[in-house]
């Protein structure tokens, strides 16, 4: 650990900070809600003095909220949610030009990012930013007398959500945590847009292939599992859905793709995609059905979704082909199966996200903050009306303009009366 401009970091070098700053200025333009937010909270500084943890992925679209939650006057420090995602030269820049505390390096081992959620914890947050919830978890099992200091939290993810409503089933959550991920403007457009088109840009530059007149596979047909469908078909692969949920499953069917379980599926794919949020979805006797050289990867948000316990048990070592890029051998029958970025996250292991997500995670902030003490312990949605903001602001950026309600349309609209 050091420390420069007098803040403390744990970064891998901090001489990679002028490339960084490039690329989280550059990203800026393709983040325009999240500037005019800034502009906004750099004048009036709703977050003043804020204490905040930030957990996420050390990119440089997180770089921009940073900066937007500094301009509000918050106090924030950075830690990596995910050991594969950390963009070494934004943790540097981040530190060494916008003077954030961060504490995130490429490939940290678990160890490490273990500590470095405590050490963001000894700061005595008043605003915790999750994605995973790990944050939140580590607080309650293990700092419960600081618990009472917390305002509360926001959630960035679907995984997230889930473990914040069984705290919440166990009677442990004691503050209010903002869902962003169920904000409109979130998850219909990262998840399903975002993801979609990051998943298979993740696939593609991890191994080069051509999607076209592949069958490939997407476990779980969830909002993320809709985009890298949609994107899969318009590149030319032939998508195969597997699911659980009889509606999603025939709203797939609707929507024209071929739907099977996964153990018929695992024979005939040759990419897997998971998303589903949940464990070994892809298990070894599926591993040991796929055709040679089945590429197999996760856009959902850990790394279990895909069971390589299994997987390492029922082949020889794997072969590093290229960076991101495992091979393993099955005994039993010699066939390979290609391992992207170690099962976790592809499209954060290998490529970028997007803006709205931080405009809810930025406008969040500010609704605990204004609210603090009002609002009961419990999983909150964002108000209705901030979701149309940032779907305003979204259009003004791309000079859209839409139409008005009428007067005359408002009173039909509300008016029971008014029939045929
Ligand atoms: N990679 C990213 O950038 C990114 C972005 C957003 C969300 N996520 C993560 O992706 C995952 C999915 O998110 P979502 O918003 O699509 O969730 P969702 O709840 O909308 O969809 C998940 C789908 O998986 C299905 N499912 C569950 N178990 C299954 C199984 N065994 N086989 C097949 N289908 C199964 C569910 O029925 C559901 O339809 C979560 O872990 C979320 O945190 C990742």
């Amino acid at each position: 650990m050091s420390a420069t401009r007098s803040v403390e970091f744990d970064v891998k070098d901090i001489g990679l900070a002028k490339q960084g700053k490039q690329r989280i200025e550059w990203s800026e333009r393709e983040m325009p809600v999240l500037r005019l937010i800034r502009e906004r909270f750099a004048e009036e500084k709703p977050l003043s003095g804020a204490k905040l943890v930030a957990c996420a992925h050390i990119t440089t679209e997180t770089a921009n909220l940073a900066r937007a939650l500094q301009a509000g006057g918050a106090e924030a420090i950075l830690i990596a949610s995910n050991p594969l995602s950390t963009q070494d030269d934004v943790a540097a820049s981040l530190v060494s030009d916008w003077g954030i505390p961060v504490y995130a390096i490429k490939g940290e081992s678990t160890d490490t990012y273990n500590r470095h959620v405590r050490t963001a914890l000894d700061s005595h947050p008043e605003i915790i930013i999750d994605d995973g919830s790990d944050v939140v978890a580590t607080l309650i099992k293990e700092r419960g007398d600081q618990v009472k200091e917390l305002v509360g939290s926001t959630e960035e993810t679907t995984t997230g959500i889930q473990r914040l409503k069984a705290m919440e089933a166990a009677g442990v959550l004691s503050f209010p945590s903002i869902a962003v991920n169920n904000a409109q403007t979130k998850h219909f457009f990262d998840n399903r847009y975002g993801t979609g088109q990051s998943t298979l840009d993740g696939i593609i530059r991890a191994t080069n292939i051509l999607l076209a007149g592949r069958n490939l596979v997407v476990v779980g047909y969830g909002w993320c599992g809709k985009g890298v469908a949609l994107r899969a078909r318009g590149m030319g692969a032939n998508v195969i859905v597997t699911e659980i949920d009889p509606i999603k499953a025939v709203e797939a069917v609707m929507d024209g793709f071929r739907v099977m379980p996964i153990a018929d599926a695992s024979a005939v794919g040759d990419i897997f995609v998971t998303v589903t949020g949940n464990r070994h979805v892809i298990d070894g006797d599926h591993f040991a059905r796929m055709k040679d050289s089945a590429i197999v990867c996760n856009s959902g948000h850990f790394d279990l979704e895909l069971n390589l316990v299994a997987l390492r048990e029922m082949a020889s070592e794997p072969l590093t082909m290229r960076p991101f890029v495992e091979e393993y051998k099955i005994k039993a029958n010699g066939r390979r199966i290609i391992v992207l970025g170690e099962g976790r996250l592809i499209n954060l292991a290998a490529a970028d996200v997007m803006d709205m997500s931080f405009a809810n995670q930025a406008l969040s902030v500010e609704y605990l903050v204004k609210n603090k003490g009002k609002l009961a312990p419990g999983v909150h949605l964002l108000p209705p009306e901030v979701d149309t903001e940032i779907a305003s602001l979204k259009l003004q950026a791309l000079g859209i303009s839409i139409d008005t309600l009428t007067a005359e349309q408002i009173e039909y609209i509300s008016s029971w009366e008014t029939g045929t």
